[in-house]
């Protein structure tokens, strides 16, 4: 059954850029309330149990690099319909694929660097959140 949650993490090109206002004003435009925010930033070794499911794939090397290279604001977002409807506000992976108005075709600077991440699944929504935020941070 579809949960109202998702989790997101503006990532570091974007924050370092100055874009995060700007973004979480599009989040907030489109429906989504935050119930949860912080800004840290990951260890390397952080970055890579994030994204372990691509530990495999020819760019996860780089990707622990970049995710773990500046500042990033992770946060739980909540909408009827969360999971789906953030990744259409946000866009393809691939920035030049990206939809016109989406947040990645906004501010995406390459197929790695694309501002922001959306979890893809409800399951995974849920893993990431407690990722990064306990049960009594969230409002
Ligand atoms: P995300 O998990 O961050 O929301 O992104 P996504 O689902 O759209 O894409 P995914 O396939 O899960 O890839 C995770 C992140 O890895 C970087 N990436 N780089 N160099 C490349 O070809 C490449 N492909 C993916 C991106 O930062 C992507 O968002
Ligand atoms: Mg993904």
């Amino acid at each position: 059954m579809a949960t109202n949650r998702t989790f997101t993490m503006i990532k570091p090109d974007a924050v370092s850029a100055g874009n995060a206002g700007a973004i979480l004003k599009m989040i907030e435009e489109a429906g989504f309330r935050i119930v949860a925010i912080k800004m840290t930033q990951l260890s390397a070794e952080r970055a890579g149990q994030f994204y372990e499911v691509h530990k495999e794939r020819p760019f996860y090397e780089d990707l622990r690099t970049y995710m773990s290279s500046g500042a990033i604001i992770p946060a739980i977002l909540e909408k009827e319909n969360a999971v789906a409807d953030f990744r259409t506000l946000i866009g393809a992976t691939d920035p030049t694929k990206a939809a016109e108005g989406t947040i990645r075709k906004l501010f995406a600077k390459s197929i790695e660097a694309n501002a922001i991440h959306g979890s893809d699944s409800d399951e995974n929504a849920a893993i990431e959140s407690s990722f990064f935020f306990s049960q009594l941070e969230q409002y």
